[in-house]
Formats: structure tokens, C-alpha cells, sequence
């Protein structure tokens, strides 16, 4: 706890550049070997961390942004701190439509993990619950919003640059099954970003799919899934047959953010493209 009551969890960077890899939508069921449009989501996961293992000499920390477990099985997130720690000790979860607050925080091994705030080098990671519990839709609501609102005071008062995490899109994507499923309070969210300079990205996960766009200087990024893709541009539900991947984030000393999306090309996956929906 800081001075303000807060809870931050701090974090030291080996290095000035802070090498993030976001891993999300891992959709886990309560059996390994479980499936999702008939793809073995463990197997889908192992692969993504097989390829970010050969591909990221280092990783500082992994941002598991929602839909962690498909079911909400604590059995799901006990395997999930073994596949996520393959890859650091430093992985950091946020809670999806999918998923179950409760199960999460009774599988962890440091509560910390599900920390709101964190901070590593000359960067504050915010880590914002847009679950609505019963629902498949997001919402920050006023509680989430006066948090950013402090932890983004608090940075400027820092000198810290700013990443904002959630799982629901805070902007439309162009899918319209997806937009009605959007953080329904997005205008107020981004009202408080526009307050503070410091936000230099907005990560999230829900949507399978990889956006990377700029909002008025802040980055908007989302990104595929560990296993099933969602189609761009669809009206209704449609899976997509592109591969799982990841996305790295590398977080400069001077507030810059280089990232990319890595997709899965060595391993063939089983995905049940006919599937009217998932959920
Ligand atoms: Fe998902």
C-alpha cells in the first residue's frame, strides 16, 4: 500500500526498456484437453508460449487480459500460473466475461497478481475490471473510473507514462455482434484519459482479433486470442481461420510504445469454422 491507501504492486526492470507480451483469451477449460470450436485450448496456449519462448529473448511481464478460463474452473487457472510462469514469474491477470473473480483469486499463489496498479521503470500498468458479472458486455462504473482517475493523478505526480488494461473494447471494432458488447461507459473512460497526458496505450482482449489504432496520441490496442480468432467485420458471430498468436508491447523511457502481434505458422490447429457462436 502506498500513502494513499492504494495498492501498487512495484516491479524492477532489469533494463530501461520494460518488454511486455500480452497473452489473452486463453479460454482454458476445467480439463486439460478441453476444447472451444473444437480447438484443444491448452495445446493452443502451449504453442503461443512455445513461439514467444523462441521469439522474445526477454520478457519482463505477461498481461493475462480476461477470458483467462472459459468456465470460470478453478482447475483452469491452477494450469494457467504453470503455463504463464514458463514464460516469467511477473504475470498479471484481469478478470473476462468468462471468467470467475472468486476461482481466480482462490487458484493464485500471490494475490498480487490480480493487482490494479502496477509499476515497473518509468511506467504505470493499470489493470481495470470491465467485467459485469452475468454479463457478456462491459462496464467500467464509477468505482473502476475514480480508481483511474487517482492512479492517473498519482502518475503525473510520478513522472510515469501510462498503459491501460481492461478486457472489453472501450471502442467500436466493426464487428456489430462484438459493438453491442463494448464498455458501456467508454465516453466517461476515455474522458478521464484525455485529462492526463501521460496514457500512452489502451490494451485489451474480448475481441480475437489484432487493432492497433491512435486515438488523439493514445495508442488502441487489441489482439488475438491463444485460440480461436474472431472474423473482422462480421455482423453476426463468425470464427476466423487465422492462427492463435500474442502480442509484445516494448515500453520506452520516453513514453514510446513499439509492438507488433505474432501468430502461430508452424503448428496446424482444428477450429470449427461453421459454429453459429461460443457463448
Ligand atoms: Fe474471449
Amino acid at each position: 500500500m502506498d500513502h494513499s491507501g492504494r495498492d501498487i504492486h512495484a516491479i524492477d526492470p532489469p533494463d530501461c526498456v520494460i518488454r511486455v507480451v500480452q497473452l489473452t483469451d486463453t479460454h482454458l477449460c476445467r480439463r486439460a484437453g478441453g476444447t472451444l470450436l473444437a480447438m484443444d485450448t491448452d495445446h493452443s496456449l502451449q504453442v503461443v508460449i512455445d513461439r514467444v519462448l523462441r521469439e522474445r529473448q526477454r520478457v519482463d511481464l505477461v498481461l493475462g487480459t480476461g477470458d483467462l478460463a472459459d468456465g470460470g474452473a478453478s482447475e483452469a487457472y491452477e494450469r494457467l500460473l504453470g503455463y504463464f510462469s514458463q514464460v516469467t514469474e511477473h504475470h498479471y491477470w484481469l478478470s473476462g466475461n468468462h471468467d470467475d473473480r472468486a476461482a481466480m483469486e482462490s487458484a493464485l499463489d500471490r494475490p498480487e497478481r490480480l493487482s490494479r496498479e502496477l509499476r515497473v521503470g518509468g511506467w504505470q500498468i493499470l489493470m481495470l475490471d470491465s467485467q459485469v458479472p452475468g454479463e457478456v458486455g462491459g462496464e467500467l462504473g464509477p468505482a473502476e473510473l475514480e480508481a483511474l482517475e487517482r492512479a492517473l493523478s498519482a502518475a503525473e505526480e510520478a513522472s510515469l507514462y501510462t498503459l491501460v488494461c481492461l478486457h472489453h473494447q472501450p471502442v467500436k471494432v466493426g464487428c456489430e455482434w462484438l459493438d453491442e458488447q463494448m464498455v458501456a461507459d467508454a465516453d466517461r473512460f476515455f474522458a478521464v484519459l484525455q485529462r492526463h497526458p501521460g496514457v500512452r496505450g489502451v490494451l485489451w482482449g474480448h475481441v480475437h482479433q489484432e487493432i492497433d489504432r491512435d486515438y488523439r496520441g493514445i495508442r488502441l490496442l487489441a489482439s488475438p486470442s491463444t485460440c480461436i480468432q474472431f472474423a473482422p467485420g462480421s455482423a453476426n458471430f463468425r470464427a476466423d481461420d487465422r492462427p492463435p498468436g500474442y502480442r509484445w508491447l516494448d515500453l520506452y523511457e520516453d513514453g514510446r510504445i513499439d509492438t507488433g502481434v505474432s501468430r502461430v505458422t508452424d503448428v496446424a490447429f482444428t477450429v470449427d469454422l461453421e459454429s453459429g457462436g461460443y457463448l
